[in-house]
């Protein structure tokens, strides 16, 4: 695991979004793993902004997100098939089948859950997955508890993650209870993962996922047992965290 310490968010995004550009820029058909949350919003508007002056092309790319809600309208503005358009999809040149994002309102979601695995196994799988982190651990949806094993599957959100995402709602009865998300094992599957990680909120997670042990009670940490994982975290998010220990985690 390595750990890049940054000075700030606006650091964190231009670093993350170098990391996404470059990666296009070597293989210029790669299939980008894509998250959403605010962590990643300031990351999709480095790509946006420089997406014309660093002449990249996305035409060739394809993506698949991480997650989504259950029983939200993919037009609603809360969806995340909604964000990532907002915030990427619309001012760059992918094309729209290239794009695949859990379908949420669906009829059959046990089937979606599979026909999922399956597109991301005929497109290679994913070179580069983007994520962020919970409050308590979690990626994608994968909320604390759930098995390594698991592959694309419908969760039950935990009262804590429909808290912190209450933000994005007009009322917390909105926040949906259920999502479908990729699996731990779907994730680890990747080639390379980058996880992004900004705020004071986010050190004690910070501080149990470096110091901690792997255990499904913090599903981030089997990020430890994978062989290219890069993390990019401010200040803020570090501050649990003795200088010495983050000096050992990082090379860059
Ligand atoms: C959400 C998403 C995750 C995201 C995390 C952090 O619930 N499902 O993919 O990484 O929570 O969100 P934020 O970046 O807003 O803190």
């Amino acid at each position: 695991m390595k750990l890049v310490k940054v000075k700030d968010y606006q650091e964190m995004s231009k670093k993350a979004a170098q990391i996404i550009m470059d990666q296009v820029k070597t293989k210029p058909d790669a299939v980008l793993g894509m998250a959403t949350g605010e962590t990643v919003i300031g990351t999709y508007e480095y790509i946006v902004k420089n997406f014309k002056q660093e002449l990249l092309s996305f035409k060739q790319v394809s993506t698949v997100n991480l997650d989504e809600y259950i029983g939200v309208k993919r037009s609603h503005p809360t969806s995340y098939y909604y964000f990532m358009n907002e915030k990427l999809f619309k001012y760059i040149d992918i094309p729209h089948d290239h794009v695949h994002i859990p379908n949420g309102s669906g009829t059959d979601l046990q089937a979606e859950c599979e026909e999922y695995e399956g597109i991301i196994e005929r497109l290679g799988g994913v070179d580069l997955q983007l994520l962020g982190i919970g409050h308590n651990g979690h990626i994608g949806f994968n909320e604390p508890g759930t098995p390594f094993q698991t592959r694309t599957h419908i969760v039950k959100l935990a009262e804590s993650t429909r808290d912190a995402n209450a933000r994005f709602f007009k009322t917390r009865e909105e926040v949906p209870t259920h999502a479908i998300t990729m699996g731990i094992e779907t994730i680890t599957k990747s080639r390379k993962i980058l996880l992004l990680v900004s705020g004071k909120e986010k050190a004690p997670i910070m501080e149990r996922l470096i110091n901690g042990e792997v255990e499904e009670c913090v599903p981030a940490s089997i990020l430890k047992l994978h062989p290219s994982v890069t993390i990019i975290a401010d200040e803020d998010a570090l501050s649990m965290l003795e200088n010495d220990c983050v000096k050992v985690l990082t090379h860059d």
